[in-house]
């Protein structure tokens, strides 16, 4: 659907995004996490063609856009991770004011946007001035501007942050359906649990680099094979640490009385052997457990080195 090549941006002598790679497919909802300052309000003002990149490429239909900004602006509707002001602007100027700068007026612009105000909740606020409306308010405006002329790419800035559990659901709930509905959604975010339950990609971003990429489901499964196994015996401990030291897979053993905590090489379907060997050797089993990991693990590990990223000559 879109690919970024390659991408480096500068702010004076630092260098904010370093050679940065990412491909997303199309009907991805792909997670743009990493740590503050890492680049992705960046990356996404680049795709959204409010910043010019120093060096690489975002190819969409292959073609590169950032030589052809009506082409980017066409395919990617850009939500801002901050709001702005809108003194003495009604809710329904404002869509207008952004249909307006597509090209989209009249009826057509009335009919299009009451449709997406309707569908994030805001249909009764048209005549609503917009700095009165509460911030979750104003977060589901924004996204209904971002769709105004009906983009196949939505980039969504930190939508979340500053919402109750209950709006975030709901604005969650109106992503997933945007999904459905066959948009290619891109999200930066911080609440890394959100993400895991709602995206089906994810790409971790650290100084100016892509560090990680890929499915969710690929990546929950390395966190977890990284984790120990955890087996509760009621008798025979000796046996069951005699097998298991035997074991070809198993790397580390440690008895924390009543669990054996084991680092185990294998995949899921080694783990059920080994369980079933240790029952077939008369172990009473009372559980046997992979630690489950979460995206907050991964990304505390990945993300810890913190040096300052100078823009040098001899830099690869
Ligand atoms: N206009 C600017 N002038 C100078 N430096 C900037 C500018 N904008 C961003 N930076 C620097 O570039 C780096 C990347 O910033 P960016 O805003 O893209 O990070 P981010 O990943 O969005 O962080 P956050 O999670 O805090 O939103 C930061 O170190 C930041 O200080
Ligand atoms: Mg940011």
């Amino acid at each position: 659907m879109f690919e970024v090549k390659n991408l480096c941006k500068n702010y004076g002598k630092f260098r904010a995004l370093n050679h940065l790679d990412m491909i997303v497919e199309e009907g991805e909802l792909f997670g743009f996490v990493g740590p503050n300052g890492a680049g992705k309000t960046t990356t996404l003002k680049i795709l959204a063609g409010l910043l010019k990149a120093d060096e690489g490429q975002v190819v969409i239909d292959g073609v590169n856009a950032l030589k052809q900004p009506n082409r980017l602006k066409e395919a990617i509707g850009y939500m801002p991770d901050f709001f702005g002001v809108y003194d003495n602007l009604r809710v329904s100027e404002y869509m207008e004011f952004y249909a307006a700068a597509y090209g989209i007026y009249g009826l057509q612009a009335r009919t299009q946007y009451r449709e997406l105000l309707d569908m994030v909740d805001l249909a009764d606020k048209e005549d609503f001035y917009v700095d009165g409306l509460s911030r979750g308010m104003k977060q589901r405006l924004c996204l209904a501007r971002a769709l105004i002329h009906n983009p196949k790419i939505l980039i969504l800035d930190e939508p979340a942050s500053g919402l109750d559990p209950r709006t975030r659901y709901q604005f969650r709930e109106i992503l997933k359906d945007l999904n459905t509905m066959g948009k290619t959604i891109l999200i930066s975010s911080h609440i890394l649990s959100e993400l895991s339950e709602m995206c089906t990609d994810i790409g971790i971003i650290d100084g100016g680099r892509m560090v990680l990429r890929g499915s969710m489901v690929e990546i929950l499964t390395m966190v977890n094979s990284a984790n120990p196994l955890e087996i509760v015996v009621c008798d025979k401990l000796d046996e069951a640490l005699k097998l298991l030291r035997r074991h070809k897979l198993v790397r580390t053993i440690s008895v924390d009385s009543p669990k054996i905590v084991v680092t185990f090489g294998g995949n899921q379907k080694d783990e059920a052997f080994l369980l079933k060997m240790l029952v077939e050797a008369g172990v009473m089993v009372n559980s046997f457990v992979r630690k489950q990991g979460s995206l907050e693990t991964l990304f505390m590990q990945i993300t810890e080195n913190k040096d300052e990223r100078l823009v040098s000559s001899n830099e690869a």
